[in-house]
């Protein structure tokens, strides 16, 4: 049986969390929310409670996990050394959702890292997780707490369909606040690298540390062992065949309809997704037979967006659809393209329009 435990988001009550903090000392699975998504942690240094979490979730273990700490202080055993630019960056954005990959010292598990030289290192911003993580006083590895591929969760039921049963405890301090997976910067390379776009983006990293570059695309093949083996290019994926329409609104919506008007035909039952402006004026074409629609909010308000996305997929596979079709007309870089990359993770098939 999983246990839930109810916290108050911004004032988690003390004996609750000592509740949730002793339960990851002895070895336990909990599941508690990070301002990104829901993690779900385990004693980073605790060799067989790590194994039992990749069962759990039924991830391979070449896939590394996030080791959590209260500070850059806190990590220090757990590296070979620290590089100044770390210094820099936590100044300016632990808490928070970025994480730095830097050499691992020999006191970090092989579970932990998939073998790695490297250990990637998050300080979280969310009041739940610091309470937690500071009653436990352990470093907690915690990797997004879903079953594998699945998209994250950003809402304790989310991690209850996923893995009741299987985990000891869930900490409810309601939904997320950014939606989508905190930014993973490499440092452990001689040009400071973005592995996996998020919240903090490009032009903030390079406020702090102007060398930094994007990961190209075509080093993300999926057969790729290093450097980041779990950032696979289907992820975060729904159950049920996802198509995306991606380019200007006013294409997108064009093509979703003239799609949906022939698969509705077909007798397919579909789920619309977009953005509150989009979806407005699909809805008006397509009229009374309309199918199931989720909006992400308004397409100018992206943290409305990110908060949404996995939220909406979920909802889509949990509404038996056969079939979800999804408007992609966010403009702009920076956090747009980590909402981007969440997407086309997701999706089955893209057409670009
Ligand atoms: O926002 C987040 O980062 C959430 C919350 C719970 O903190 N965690 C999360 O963990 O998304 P996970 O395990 O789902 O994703 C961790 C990513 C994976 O893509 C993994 O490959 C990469 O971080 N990673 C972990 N250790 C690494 C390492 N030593 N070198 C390169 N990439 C690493
Ligand atoms: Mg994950």
């Amino acid at each position: 049986m999983t246990d839930v435990l109810a916290v108050h988001p911004l004032a988690p009550e003390r004996e609750l969390i000592a509740r949730a903090a002793d339960c990851l000392r002895r070895g336990g699975l909990v599941a508690f929310p990070t301002e990104t998504v829901y993690g779900l942690g385990v004693h980073a240094l605790d060799r067989a409670a790590v194994r039992r979490l990749f069962e759990a979730k039924g991830r391979p273990s070449s896939d590394p996990l996030i080791v959590h700490v209260a500070s850059l202080d806190a990590a220090r055993d757990l590296l070979a050394e620290v590089p100044a630019a770390a210094y820099a960056l936590a100044e300016r954005f632990w808490p928070g959702p970025l994480t730095l990959v830097m050499r691992r010292s020999s006191a970090v598990p092989d579970e932990v890292t998939a073998g790695l030289g490297t250990v990637a290192i998050r300080v979280p911003a969310h009041p739940v997780a610091r309470a937690l993580i500071e009653a436990a006083a352990i470093p907690v590895a915690a990797p997004s707490a879903n079953l594998f591929s699945r998209p994250s969760p950003t809402r304790a039921s989310h991690v209850l369909d996923d893995l009741d049963g299987r985990i000891d405890l869930i900490v409810d301090g309601g939904p997320t606040q950014v939606g989508v997976e905190s930014t993973v910067l490499d440092l452990s390379r001689p040009t400071a690298t973005i592995l996996r776009p998020g919240a903090v983006t490009l032009g903030m990293l390079r406020d702090v540390l102007p060398g930094v570059v994007e990961r190209q695309p075509s080093q993300a093949a999926d057969n790729e062992a290093q450097p980041s083996p779990g950032l696979l290019s289907k992820h975060y994926a729904p159950r049920t065949p996802l198509t995306v329409y991606r380019g200007t609104p006013a294409a997108a919506k064009a093509h979703l309809i003239s799609d949906a008007a022939g698969l509705a035909k077909t007798g397919s039952r579909l789920v619309l997704i977009a953005c509150s402006e989009e979806l407005a004026e699909i809805l008006a074409v397509l009229g009374p037979s309309a199918p199931r629609a989720i909006s992400l909010g308004s397409s100018t308000d992206l943290t409305s967006v990110s908060q949404r996305l996995y939220a909406a997929l979920r909802e889509a596979d949990a509404a038996g659809a056969n079939d979800i079709l999804m408007v992609d007309a966010l403009a702009g870089d920076g956090f747009a393209d980590a909402i981007r990359d969440r997407i086309t993770r997701a999706a089955t098939t893209i057409h670009r329009v």
